[in-house]
C-alpha cells in the first residue's frame, strides 16, 4: 500500500473535509514505527519528554540538543506521519535570530518537518519569519507548560470572558502570521469550539473538548505508563505500568529459578565438536578478553543451525528491511 506523507496541505484538507486529525507525542524510533504504522497523522516530539522520559517536574530543563536527539530518532522511524519538533523553553523567547537558528537546527539536524512553539500574538513576527524561511509552524495556546511558573501551575486557561477573548485573538494572530495549525491545551471546550470555527487552519486539542479538528495525547498517558498520573482529560487505552511490572516480575522469577534461558533460547556446539574442558574454557575466556567476539563462527558455530538463528541478534527484521527513512543524521 502506498503511504502518502502527511504534510501541512493534508492537514488543511482534513479540516475542510471534517476529517479529524490524530496526533500523539513520540520520543524514539521504536514508538515512531508503531504509531506511524497505526496511521497516526502527526508525531509530536514534545518537550513533555522532559517529564515522561527524563523525570523532571516540568518541561523547562529540556535543551535544544536533547530535542534534536529525540527528533532524529523519531524521524528515522517514521514514513507517513508528519514529524513536529517542540521548540524548548528559552530557545525562541530571547531573540528572533536565536529562535530562527534553533528552529533551523530542529529541521536540519533533527529531521523535524515543522516546529511547535508556545504562546500567542507575541510570537507573530517569529512565526512569520519562520514560515518565510520555509519552516512550518504549529502554534500552542491556552495552558502552555513552559509558562508553568507564570501560570502558577498546570491550570486550565481562558475560563472568564476576557481570557477567552484573548485566546481567540491569539489564535487569529498566529493564523495571520502563517501558522499551519494550533494546539489548544487546557481550555474550556466552548472556547476551543469558537477558536476552531473562526480559524481556517486546524486546531488540535488536549483537554480542550471534542470540537477541535483533532486531538493529541502524550503517548505515555494514553498507554497508562504512570499509574499515579490520571488527569481528567486523559483517556487510558492501556495499563502498561501494570503489564510491564507483571512481565518483569515473571522475568526475574524465571532467571532466579533457572527457567530462563531454556534449551531453545540457547546456542549449542556443532554436533561433532566436543564440549570444552575447564582448561579450554579458561583459554577461551582469555581469548575473549583479548577481543574475540563471543558470537564469531569459531566460538559459536556457523549461526545457521536453525531457522530461528537467522533472526538478527538485535533489531527487528522489519527495521532492517526498511533501512530507515533517510532523515536525520
Ligand atoms: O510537549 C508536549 O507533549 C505537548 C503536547 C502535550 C501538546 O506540547
Amino acid at each position: 500500500m502506498k503511504t502518502e506523507k502527511v504534510t501541512i496541505h493534508t492537514l488543511r484538507q482534513k479540516k475542510k473535509a471534517s476529517d479529524r486529525i490524530t496526533m500523539l507525542t513520540c520520543y524514539d524510533a521504536s514508538f515512531a514505527r508503531l504509531l506511524d504504522d497505526a496511521g497516526v497523522d502527526i508525531l509530536l516530539v514534545g518537550d513533555s519528554l522532559g517529564m515522561v522520559i527524563q523525570g523532571h517536574q516540568t518541561t523547562l530543563p529540556v535543551t535544544l540538543d536533547e530535542m534534536i536527539y529525540h527528533a532524529r530518532a523519531v524521524a528515522r522511524g517514521t514514513t507517513r506521519a508528519q514529524v513536529v519538533g517542540d521548540m524548548p523553553f528559552m530557545t525562541y523567547q530571547a531573540s528572533l535570530d536565536d529562535a530562527m537558528r534553533a528552529a533551523g537546527r530542529l529541521v536540519k539536524e533533527g529531521g523535524a518537518e515543522a516546529v511547535k512553539l508556545e504562546g500567542g500574538a507575541q510570537h507573530a513576527e517569529l512565526v512569520y519569519r519562520l514560515v518565510s524561511a520555509g519552516i512550518p509552524v504549529m502554534g500552542h495556546i491556552g495552558l502552555t507548560p513552559q509558562s508553568f511558573h507564570q501560570l502558577g501551575g498546570f491550570k486550565i486557561q481562558g475560563r472568564d470572558a476576557t481570557a477567552a477573548q484573548r485566546l481567540v485573538d491569539d489564535a487569529r494572530s498566529l493564523e495571520q502570521a502563517g501558522a499551519y495549525s494550533l494546539v489548544l491545551e487546557g481550555i474550556p471546550r466552548e472556547v476551543a469550539a469558537d477558536v476552531t470555527h473562526v480559524l481556517s487552519i486546524p486546531t488540535i486539542g488536549i483537554g480542550a473538548g471534542s470540537e477541535c479538528d483533532g486531538q493529541v495525547l502524550v503517548i505515555y498517558d494514553l498507554l497508562g505508563m504512570n499509574d499515579e498520573f490520571k488527569p481528567r482529560f486523559v483517556r487510558r487505552y492501556e495499563n502498561l505500568a501494570m503489564r510491564i511490572r507483571t512481565a518483569v516480575d515473571e522475568y526475574i522469577a524465571d532467571v532466579r529459578s533457572g527457567q530462563f534461558p531454556s534449551e531453545d533460547e540457547s546456542f549449542s556446539l556443532q554436533p561433532q565438536a566436543k564440549a570444552p574442558s575447564r582448561k579450554a574454557a579458561t583459554v577461551s575466556a582469555i581469548a575473549l578478553a583479548g577481543g574475540c567476539s563471543p558470537f564469531s563462527e569459531g566460538e559459536m558455530g556457523s549461526g545457521k543451525e536453525s531457522a530461528s538463528e537467522e533472526t538478527p541478534f538485535y533489531g527487528s527484521p522489519t527495521q532492517a528491511a526498511r533501512g530507515g527513512t533517510g532523515q536525520g543524521a
